[in-house]
């Protein structure tokens, strides 16, 4: 029977590995790796080298790297809209997926996805590749590994926990927070946010914890209440842009004065 391993690797450096990650990457005959578009692609493929470099010195793998299909910007479409492109992007993936299964991959053989941060956090490959492997002709054995989600790091390195005493937590895309109603945020981390929607907020007395690239060697942090900083964050993210080409950011917004110190 053929198998299949999503491995998180976390997001953005190989010490985030867990061991049962690591032990997983060694059972793997075939890698393949999805070359994203635009100008962060080759850090992340150089990423997954890195590990592989690490884990599988000698080699004994086969790797395959192929464009990734690329994912749809729609931000400004209704949410049906935007819902009928993400299905479409999903649809090629899937048969993306499929044909390397069928097509590459022997019987008795594993294949593996290295997974940027946690599988189970926007990313839908898991939901895709369940759907494959109910699709495909013969059985084939599915294994999720979870990893270190940039959302732990932003944490860690800030030191403070995901929620205070008793509070809940949201996680939202940048989409959503251009729609919700500031008044409801409370605990909030947003993750893929192209538009520095944390100015809706300003006026909202919030702290924001806000972090770049967390994990890589160019990690960038920065705190405090959101009026104070969103001029300075604006500038940084313009500026951070400009000097890579790229930025991939993730921030927790949180109401002050109900800390419980
Ligand atoms: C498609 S989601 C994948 C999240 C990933 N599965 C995880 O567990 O972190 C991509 C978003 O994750 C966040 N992200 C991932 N890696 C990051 C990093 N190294 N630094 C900051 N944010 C990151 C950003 O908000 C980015 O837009």
């Amino acid at each position: 029977m053929k198998h299949c391993y999503l491995i998180g690797i976390g997001p953005g450096h190989p010490d985030f590995l867990t061991l049962e990650g690591l032990n997983a990457l060694r059972c793997v005959d075939l890698f393949l790796i999805l070359e994203k578009e635009g100008r962060g692609k080759d850090e992340l493929t150089a990423l997954r080298h890195d590990i592989l470099q690490r884990v599988r010195p000698d080699g004994g793998y086969r790797e395959l790297s192929v464009p990734s299909p690329a994912r749809p910007r729609a931000v400004d479409q209704d949410a049906a809209a935007y819902h009928a492109v993400v299905d479409a992007w999903h649809a090629e993936k899937r048969r993306l997926f499929r044909g390397v299964l069928e097509r590459e991959l022997a019987d008795g053989e594993a294949a593996g996805l290295m997974l940027w941060g946690d599988p189970t956090l926007y990313d839908q490959t898991i939901s895709m590749l369940t759907r494959v492997v109910q699709e495909l002709p013969e059985p084939l054995g599915l294994s999720v590994i979870p990893g270190i989600s940039a959302v732990q790091v932003l944490c860690a390195r800030h030191r403070i926990p995901l929620n205070r005493v008793g509070e809940s937590v949201s996680i939202i895309t940048g989409r959503e927070a251009e729609q919700v109603d500031p008044a409801s945020v409370h605990n909030t981390v947003v993750m893929l946010d192209y538009n520095a929607s944390f100015r809706r907020f300003v006026g909202q007395d919030m702290d924001i914890y806000w972090g770049g690239y967390l994990g890589a060697p160019d990690e960038v942090l920065v705190a405090g209440r959101l009026d104070d900083v969103h001029d300075e964050l604006l500038r940084l993210k313009a500026a951070l842009r400009e000097q890579k080409g790229w930025l991939m950011d993730t921030y927790l917004l949180r109401r002050r004065g109900t800390d419980e110190g």
